[in-house]
């Protein structure tokens, strides 16, 4: 195809990039359904390759300084080194995000938060009215997390757009970078805040005017603490129109073993797996410890003990290794080693792949909370399902478009599921969606030995930027 000359200008910096790209791999692909440069960018190159080849070596993917940024972000937190806490509003939250609109910043992006602190830097490209192209993740984490969980996609996002710039590339679609607030659930109990009210979630815009975290704060008042939801209560203003972006990529570590076990450098994420939660709470009469004799006795505590067990038993029913359930919160009542227990609380999370399957285990523990309550004698005085999502497919043509920048930077990859829910899971409802992952060490998660390594983290990032210089041409 020949290249029309007023283009030249914006196109070249996107062949210089997928040079670039190329040059840094190890090995020339042999791979026979590896496309050339030529083909993928759908240009050709071979006029610009004097051009080519003195800028080639001026661009690079500055792994230490992103490494040092992960480092440094991690130093907020509530909970000491190595372990990470940093929750919704507090303190190390508001510090973190400043610290990240400020790397935004320097990166040349335009930012803006929006009423709940979703925040959005942007790069504008050369036709700005065109949908964008973003990516992002969170950097909220829940207590005694690690430094990478949803760190590497906002801070590889941001490296991603400077790897970008520096190569000289403009971008047609602008590109955002999207940092979501409260990914995790630990203040208020919802997962995906932000992007589940980006995605229009009106339930949940109206459930918040009544949600307090457990101290009792109401969501709003620690909101307006770190600076957001000044003027009022109204988070239509969060909502986002379907088709406000033309693709979401999120950059993530896998939080699961196979890319280390396999040595595989990249997944490329099809799905992500349906996750539900709910809240169950019994209530007997409590009493002395020593005094009440068993049969007289309405254990809540017993009553939790039994849900507990109820759920990893429905759970393995479905005979599907896909299938799985926690009880990550059980609270007793008054907490007293002398004192039966009178209120008990639990709280239990279930996904699947299936959602259907994933359906009748979440009726499963609620018919046996019924029952069990029954038996015992107790009263279930809650049962709310806080969340009931449904599974996420990634897009195709963002799916090849990953594929595609693997290969080009020979790298491997396999085709995997999230069984983590992630802000994609939400972002896939208003836009095409896409995922990469890294491998993690061990596959460990949520615990203070999650580790990335440099070389996996630059992988990732290189993906992600190939992709986005892919998907903003489009
Ligand atoms: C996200 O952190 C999840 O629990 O999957
Ligand atoms: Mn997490
Ligand atoms: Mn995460």
């Amino acid at each position: 195809m020949a290249l029309r000359s007023s283009h030249v200008h914006l196109l070249l910096p996107f062949l210089l990039l997928f040079c670039y790209f190329s040059s840094i791999s190890s090995h020339n692909s042999q791979d026979p359904t590896t496309k050339t440069m030529e083909e993928f960018s759908g240009y050709a190159i071979h006029e610009f390759e004097s051009f080519l080849s003195t800028s080639l070596h001026s661009i690079s993917l500055d792994i230490e300084t992103l490494q040092s940024q992960i480092e440094e972000l991690s130093t907020f937190s509530d909970t000491p080194a190595p372990s990470v806490t940093r929750i919704l509003y507090s303190e190390n939250d508001v510090l973190a995000r400043r610290y990240v609109k400020n790397l935004m910043g320097l990166s040349g992006l335009s930012v803006r938060e929006d009423a709940v602190g979703n925040i959005f830097g942007r790069w504008d490209g050369y036709e700005p009215e065109l949908e964008a192209v973003a990516t992002g993740s969170h950097i909220d984490a829940i207590p005694y997390a690690g430094k990478y969980d949803g760190v590497v996609g906002v801070l590889g996002a941001i490296e991603a757009i400077n790897v970008l710039r520096r190569s000289g590339f403009k971008p047609k679609r602008s590109l955002e970078v999207i940092l979501f607030t409260s990914e995790e659930p630990t203040r208020f109990g919802i997962g995906c805040l932000g992007s589940r009210l980006m995605a229009g979630s009106e339930q949940l815009a109206n459930s918040l005017k009544e949600t307090v975290d457990s101290q009792n704060m109401s969501f709003f008042d620690a909101a307006r603490s770190a600076g957001y939801a000044k003027d009022n209560e109204d988070l239509s203003t969060v909502f986002l129109k379907k088709g406000s972006y033309s693709a979401f990529v999120e950059l993530h570590i896998e939080q699961g073993p196979i890319l280390e076990e396999e040595g595989v450098s990249i997944g490329i994420v099809t799905a992500i797996a349906a996750p539900a939660s709910m809240e169950v709470e019994f209530e007997g009469n409590g009493g002395h410890a020593g005094a009440v004799l068993m049969p007289y006795r309405n254990d809540a505590g017993l009553g939790a003990a039994e849900l507990a067990l109820a759920v990893e038993k429905y759970v393995l029913e479905s005979g599907s290794i896909d299938t799985v359930g926690t009880v990550g919160i059980l609270e007793l009542h008054p907490g007293a080693i002398n004192s039966i227990p009178s209120k008990s609380h639990l709280k239990i999370d279930t996904r699947d792949i299936d959602e259907k399957r994933r359906n009748t285990v979440v009726e499963k523990i609620h018919q046996s909370a019924v029952t069990i309550a029954k038996n015992r004698r107790l009263s279930l005085t809650e049962f709310k399902i806080i969340n009931q999502d449904p599974p996420a497919l990634s897009d195709k043509s963002i799916i090849r478009a990953m594929e595609i920048a693997t290969q080009e930077l020979n790298l491997t990859h396999k085709s995997m599921i999230s069984r983590a829910y992630h802000d994609s899971l939400f972002m896939a409802r208003i836009s095409p969606m896409g995922m990469i992952f890294i491998p993690c060490y061990k596959g460990y998660s949520h615990k203070p030995e999650e580790y990335a390594s440099s070389g996996d983290i630059a992988n990732g990032v290189k993906v992600l930027a190939l992709t986005l210089a892919k998907l903003s041409q489009d």
